[in-house]
């Protein structure tokens, strides 16, 4: 879910609007504002996107002060009554918030027994519980501490008091939350992106604070209500690298993208002799971990399973790749000096965050490779390293997972290198092979678009097979595919077929097959007839010097440990075609969200 909120002189409508289009990415089932003027609080709110709710805002109305959500659901279906804003019995006070309350069910039976609660969200209690206890005489702003210090689980909540149409008071624990300075105005986001258009200039929140926001003035406090001083930093981003351009989609323009971006990874890391340019207590705590953990979601834990065979294969370190989401409950016996490797376009991911506090708690060490150096989970972690994609905004991962395993080879070496190890395997001359290869294969875009028509336009599913590191990319490549066409889609290791999955084939059935290693080309071409036999529908994609004769797509030739991040190129295209063919909303696929901060 994505907070925005305005306090200035100029109508905060049309800027919370904006702010929340921006911020879309995190969720876009429902949305809503509620815009603050002398008459009292005014909320709009509608179910669906962005551009729903403004058919259904008054444009006669306007206020110098509103507070705005875009959200994806938790507690409560998609739905206009449980869309944010909600509001206190006599709509007294109106609030947003990000997070998921976890004790919500026992501070209802506790406090708010008598009150007829209007939706199924766990966010309504809280808004009911400070209407309740401002009853009993307190202020706004003692109530509001309160009531913040009651509250478990994770929240970014902003509030507007009817009593008070000049002050937004907002807080903050386990989701992120900035304000931004301006001149004569302030701002709240979820994420810096949505209020560019306003400032550049923000101050970060720490868990358990609170800020009392007005036109021109800032006060953070702790819940206990001690005031906090904190210096304010300039977010750099450039506006118009989130702006679509002449493309239709993000995604497709974020795909053309990932040639410039590996050449901006390797001018990030290289130095002036052309070697690698690394933080040295990076390299120091490479070298000092006996074993690494690498901890991750969704795409990024697909790169984290490339970097697993990157770092073992090249330095010589065992790894370990997780799904942040069960590694809590399935830890692994740890070893004596583990380094956590946090993998994250967004860095904010709740799933991977819990893991991050959870290990921080037993006092190891954690660097995170994000796509955002100020996110949670870069700041939280002893390291940051940069991937430098630039803004990601459609849903579907693409430039960030190419990026992460770019980052990942460069690591690795630069381990081995300081282990003492033989290497004649260069990360950064190689990757530039590897941008020049992406290019060719994102100059035949018809040719995958053929593929998609051809293989995926009726089908109810798909399957992707490969083996060795081919197989990680399988599962990214099915990944892309169900994410954005709502195809069934799995990817299967080759020789595990036999083994329960060769039952779903039936006659016509897509199987896209990927071959980029020599050592298995014979083996995954066995398979591939296996599936033949009974009646698939094969599409074979090989690197150069692997090719055969029938087989649909051959990628330029890259160095074995960097396949991935071609290979990977025609799948995020199939499944754009794939999207796009049929009819479904490529950047904003339904149920998804681009940076999901509830665990
Ligand atoms: C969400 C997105 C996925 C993404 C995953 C991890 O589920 O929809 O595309 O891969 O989160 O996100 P992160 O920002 O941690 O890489």
């Amino acid at each position: 879910c994505g907070i925005v909120g305005y306090v200035g002189t100029e109508d905060a409508k049309e800027i919370l609007l904006k702010g929340l289009e921006k911020l879309e990415y995190r969720g876009y089932d429902s949305a809503g504002i509620a815009l603050a003027n002398e008459e009292g609080v005014h909320v709009y709110k509608e179910k669906g996107r962005i551009a729903t709710l403004r058919e259904v805002v008054d444009n006669s109305q306007r206020g110098y002060i509103g507070i705005g959500h875009t959200r994806w659901a938790t507690h409560g279906a998609p739905s206009q009554v449980n869309a944010h804003p909600h509001q206190s019995k006599e709509s007294r006070y109106t609030l947003v918030h990000n997070g998921v309350i976890e004790n919500y069910d026992h501070l209802r039976r506790e406090y708010l027994e008598n009150v007829e609660m209007k939706s199924d969200t766990d966010t309504e209690i809280v808004v009911q519980l400070i209407g309740r206890f401002a009853q009993e005489g307190m202020t706004t702003e003692e109530v509001f501490r309160k009531v913040l210090s009651l509250l478990k689980g994770s929240y970014a909540i902003a509030l507007l008091d009817n009593h008070d149409p000049e002050t937004i008071y907002v807080g903050k624990n386990k989701s992120p939350l900035l304000v931004g300075l301006g001149d004569d105005v302030n701002v709240v986001a979820s994420d810096a992106m949505a209020m560019l258009h306003i400032t550049n200039e923000f101050v970060e929140l720490m868990d358990k604070e609170i800020v009392i926001v007005t036109r021109d003035q800032i006060t953070i406090k702790t819940l206990e209500g001690e005031v906090i001083s904190r210096d304010s930093y300039i977010a750099e981003l450039d506006a118009s690298d989130i702006e679509k351009g002449t493309y239709p989609h993000f995604m497709l323009k974020e795909i053309d993208e990932q040639p410039f971006v590996i050449r901006n990874i390797i001018s990030k890391y290289k130095d002036e002799n052309e070697d690698i340019k690394l933080d040295e207590d990076i390299r120091q705590t490479m070298l000092d971990a006996d074993r690494i953990y690498i901890i991750a979601a969704g795409t990024s834990y697909h790169a984290g399973l490339v970097g697993k065979q990157l770092i073992e294969r090249i330095a010589n370190k065992p790894v370990e790749t997780h799904i942040a989401s069960e590694f809590l409950y399935n830890m692994p016996l740890l070893s004596e000096k583990p380094l956590f490797i946090f993998i994250s376009q967004s860095g904010e991911t709740a799933d991977s965050r819990g893991v991050l506090v959870a290990v921080k708690e037993l006092g190891h060490k954690a660097l995170t490779i994000t796509n955002v150096p100020g996110s949670t989970l870069s700041r939280e972690a002893d390291y940051t390293l940069h991937t430098y994609a630039g803004p990601e905004i459609a849903v579907a991962s693409t430039k960030a997972y190419t990026a992460q395993m770019a980052v990942l080879a460069i690591l690795a070496v630069d381990t081995a290198k300081a282990a003492g190890l033989k290497m004649d395997f260069n990360p950064l001359q190689e990757l530039a092979i590897v941008a020049n290869a992406m290019e060719t294969l994102t100059d035949k875009k018809d040719k995958m678009e053929k593929i998609a028509r051809d293989y995926l336009s009726v089908s109810r599913n798909c399957f992707f097979i490969g083996r060795a590191i081919d197989y990680y990319v399988c599962l990214e490549g099915a990944l892309k595919l169900k994410e954005i066409s709502y195809i069934q889609a799995e990817g299967f290791a080759g020789g595990e077929l036999k083994h329960g999955t060769i039952a779903l084939i039936e006659e016509g059935t897509p199987v896209i097959g990927v071959v980029t290693q020599h050592h298995v080309n014979l083996s995954i071409r066995g398979n591939m007839k296996e599936v033949v036999a009974r009646g698939a529908s094969p599409c074979m994609i090989s690197m150069e010097g692997l090719a055969e004769g029938d087989d649909a797509l051959v990628i330029p030739h890259v160095h074995e440990y960097l396949t991935p991040l071609v290979s990977v190129v025609p799948l995020q295209l199939i499944s754009y075609y794939a999207a796009l063919h049929r009819n479904c909303d490529v950047d904003k696929p339904r149920n998804l969200a681009k940076s999901v901060t509830v665990e």
